[in-house]
């Protein structure tokens, strides 16, 4: 059973409603501050008014959209998130006693895979916030987190984590060490003026003391990257089309996806551009407002930029951090930067 609270006095996150909700028989608390949908409507009209189309990709996320991320986590192409894995298991004890008797705060946490390999080398930790904008996604992942790991505590917090955020002001978290954790290359997601706000808005967050263990992609060449954001077996594509599928059930348009190709390039300024690409002039409802796409234009979806070690590393820091150590696997795809906020 899941019960609902009215809470105004602990979360603060701007223009969001403050309503928390919890399911007494586990250990965990949902603090449900998922975008409403008018702000959907009015960031895809917005992005679909610009002279390059574009959609967040923090839309991609509905259950359909969580599910086929999940999907692409497992494929071969997929080099990320076994890598990533990997290098977590091979610092599990190093990063376990970073963290301490800290609080751990996840940031986009899906499913909630990657912490388990901190929980099995931390088995003691005992607050864990998982923080996604994808609502049911979260608290299944973190109900069944709870049920492998009863001596944890989750708060789950739907929210944007590109809008300024504060945590709840709840007892475990008094005066607590944070220790944020963002996997997944999904900075990699943020353009780059937006990644720097957003790291300064985690280092706020974390405050004073607090630390970062931040997943990042690496640079390196198109035939890896290529495959990895367009894979044989179509997933990715159906992971961006969900997309348009989404906007048709949830706002009322009327995109046809046989109409539209998805699209992974390398662009050499360091980034895969993922996009939809329109196969026919047409036109596209929203309500009464029409988009017309010509043949050939692109709707993007996401960008995924890659960095080298040193340019995070100054990125960090002009956000105000530290940069403590960086693990790699051997070949050097992919980075797992520990940051102190200084
Ligand atoms: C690339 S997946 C990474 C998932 C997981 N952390 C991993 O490493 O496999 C991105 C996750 O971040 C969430 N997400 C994307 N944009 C978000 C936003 N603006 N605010 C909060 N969560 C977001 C998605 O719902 C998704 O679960």
């Amino acid at each position: 059973m899941t019960t609902t609270v009215n809470d105004t006095s602990t979360l603060h996150l701007s223009n969001s409603p403050n309503i928390s909700e919890f399911s007494p028989e586990q250990n965990v608390k949902l603090y449900n501050f998922h975008p409403p949908v008018d702000d959907f409507r009015a960031e895809v009209i917005q992005g679909l008014s610009k002279s390059q189309k574009t959609i967040s990709p923090k839309f991609l996320y509905d259950k359909k959209g969580a599910e086929l991320f999940d999907a692409i986590c497992k494929l071969d192409e997929y080099y990320i998130t076994r890598t990533e894995m990997a290098i977590l298991q091979t610092y599990a004890r190093e990063i376990a006693q970073l963290i301490g008797d800290g609080v751990l705060v996840e940031f986009g946490s899906g499913s909630s895979q990657k912490v388990r390999i901190i929980l099995d080398a931390k088995p003691r930790l005992r607050t864990y916030i998982a923080l996604d904008i994808s609502h049911q996604h979260l608290y299944e992942s973190c109900t069944n987190l709870v049920e492998d790991y009863p001596q944890l505590e989750a708060i789950a917090i739907c929210a944007d984590y590109t809008q300024p955020l504060q945590l709840p002001d709840i007892p475990s978290l008094h005066n607590k060490y944070k220790v944020g954790f963002f996997p997944g290359s999904s900075i990699g997601n943020l353009e780059p003026k937006a990644s720097l706000k957003f790291l300064k808005n985690i280092a706020n967050l974390l405050q004073c003391n607090g630390s970062f263990i931040v997943g990042v992609d690496l640079k390196k060449s198109k035939e890896i990257l290529e495959p990895a954001y367009d894979d044989s077996e179509g997933v990715s594509a159906a992971f961006a089309l969900n997309l348009l599928t989404r906007i048709n059930r949830e706002l009322g348009a009327d995109f046809d996806q046989k109409n539209f190709a998805y699209q992974a390039v390398y662009n050499p300024i360091g980034r895969i551009e993922m996009s939809l690409v329109s196969l026919r002039e047409q036109i596209v409802h929203i309500d009464d407002t029409k988009f017309k796409f010509e043949k050939g234009e692109k709707l993007c979806t996401e960008h995924s930029y890659k960095y080298t070690i040193t340019e995070f590393q100054a990125l960090a820091a002009q956000a105000g951090f530290k940069p403590q150590c960086v693990w790699t696997d051997p070949e050097e795809l992919f980075s797992l930067h520990y940051l102190k906020v200084i």
